[in-house]
């Protein structure tokens, strides 16, 4: 047996779920129940009623499933997979600001870790984020964390001015404006689809701002035409899937580097047998404390009934 049927045959005797992000290898992508982006993610760790949870993802979307799903073990294959994003947003710094801004309702992106979400009243994703922050009632000022981009993004088309937290993901900040033009100009015709964590000058460029999933569902309904992707690599996978027909070109990076796009090396940090090895022998597995989880779960319950 390879892998992948060793990996099939094992969830099903340990009745295991494996939900996977749009920006994980492709192969860990084929093996999946679930590929989605955060918001998906979230809600079907929310429902699942497996015992065990697989996480083929990075720590803060495990921690979600855990904090939703205190009973089952959640795995996840490499527990060095973090997010410079979550790491922008250390929890002591992010409660100082909290706390001398006690009239401000708090609103985090899901890219936190736990600690940051239990000091937060609601959590949002980049697919629903405008929705979280049109909730709040308009004489009530917001703070947004952790991503500037996202945050610049969401101020602009609510109108809303929101105290924003200084924090970014280097994979999506990596975007090179002349690169892009320059690709845009040998693609005529072309249509820039971009990431909302991705640089406001990038932002201006696109056609299409949206989530993960927007992305892969706005190529869907554009099936003929020719795509410059800027968000992490990895969705290309998918998205050609669904797609086959759209011609897809991933949007240059500053850096020279082996793919000329954007890679998320915690992301790529799981790969199959890591995925294997952790099914099989139920490490590593997520812990969070009671006392953090009983906090963080109610901003992301919000965001769960917010989003239905
Ligand atoms: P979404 O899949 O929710 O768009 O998020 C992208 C991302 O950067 C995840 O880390
Ligand atoms: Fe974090 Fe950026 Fe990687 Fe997403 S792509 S996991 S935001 S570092």
């Amino acid at each position: 047996m390879d892998l992948h049927q060793k990996i099939t045959e094992l969830k099903k005797q340990k009745n295991a779920v494996i939900l996977a992000h749009y920006y994980q290898v492709p192969e860990i992508q084929e093996v999946a129940d679930y590929v989605g982006d955060s918001l998906g993610l979230s809600q079907k760790a929310a429902e699942t009623d497996a015992e065990m949870i697989v996480f083929a993802g990075v720590h803060f979307m495990a921690e979600t499933a855990k904090i939703l799903n205190p009973d089952k073990k959640v795995l996840l294959p490499d527990l060095m997979a973090g997010c410079s994003l979550a790491d922008s947003c250390p929890p002591d710094a992010f409660s100082t600001l909290v706390e001398a801004h006690p009239d401000h309702v708090v609103i985090t992106y899901v890219n936190c870790s736990a600690e940051v979400k239990a000091l937060s009243d609601i959590i949002c994703t980049s697919s629903n984020a405008e929705k979280i922050v049109n909730s709040v009632p308009k004489d009530v000022p917001i703070i947004f964390a952790p991503d500037k981009n996202l945050g610049k993004y969401i101020q602009k088309k609510t109108g809303r001015k929101m105290l924003l937290w200084d924090g970014a993901c280097i994979v999506h900040e990596a975007f090179s404006m002349d690169k892009l033009l320059k690709l845009y100009k040998e693609h005529p015709g072309s249509k820039i689809i971009a990431h909302p964590e991705s640089e406001s000058h990038i932002l201006e460029t696109a056609t299409y701002i949206g989530s993960t999933a927007g992305m892969i569902d706005y190529v869907k309904k554009h099936p003929a035409e020719k795509f410059i992707v800027a968000t992490e690599a990895g969705i290309l996978h998918k998205m050609q899937q669904e797609v086959p027909q759209a011609v897809l070109i991933p949007a240059p990076a500053e850096e020279d580097n082996t793919c000329a796009c954007s890679e998320c090396a915690f992301m790529k940090m799981n790969t199959l047998q890591k995925l294997y090895d952790c099914l099989l022998h139920e490490t590593p597995q997520i812990e969070v404390s009671e006392e953090i989880r009983k906090k963080a779960i109610l901003p992301i319950e919000r965001m769960l009934e917010l989003s239905k």
